[in-house]
């Protein structure tokens, strides 16, 4: 059994997102009893809060459910938990890197490491990250959608033993 935990700062935007889209993709495969994943903010600003309004409209329109979800902060027991912590951008990494013990920083990552394409460049600002939609527009949950489709396709390739070389 592999656990997975997706991190932003909120856990009402894009970390919730995430748990959604790929717990979908995980059950699509028939994977429950092998993949499992939950979500949680670095922040308790927005702890037991469902996911935001727009967050959760922008994902049904593609065929997510986030309604159940509720937001929670991280735990330090989250890190021996999970086999993998996936920060949704370089601010929540540096975070979980704070509150990690040295043994398990090798199990935090950026999610949009296992993306591929556009996604997943280098070298710029804005690469790797999953820009935080809380304080835009409405097409920014569609970005995030996006983001997160492609990264979820890449992580369950990489956990099924499917990814490219
Ligand atoms: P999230 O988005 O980290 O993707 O859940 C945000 C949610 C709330 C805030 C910022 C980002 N906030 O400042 O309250």
């Amino acid at each position: 059994m592999k656990h997975i935990l997706f991190v932003c700062l909120g856990n009402i935007c894009r970390s919730p997102t995430a748990e959604a889209v790929f717990r979908q993709r995980v059950q699509q495969r028939h994977l429950e009893q092998q993949i499992r994943c939950d979500s949680a903010g670095t922040s308790r600003e927005h702890s037991g809060e469902a996911p935001d309004p727009r967050a959760v409209a922008a994902a049904r329109r593609r065929g997510y459910d986030m309604s159940s979800l509720r937001a929670r902060q991280v735990r330090v027991e989250d890190f021996e938990q999970f086999d993998l912590v996936l920060a949704m951008d370089k601010q929540n990494l540096a975070n979980l890197q704070r509150l990690a013990g040295p043994e398990y920083r090798h199990k935090l990552k950026l999610f949009l490491s296992f993306a591929d394409g556009d996604a997943n460049t280098n070298g710029d600002s804005t690469g790797q990250e999953v820009p935080d939609p809380y304080y835009g527009g409405p097409d920014g949950f569609d970005h995030v959608l996006d983001l997160v489709e492609n990264a979820s396709d890449g992580l369950l390739d990489h956990l099924t033993g499917s990814a490219a070389p």
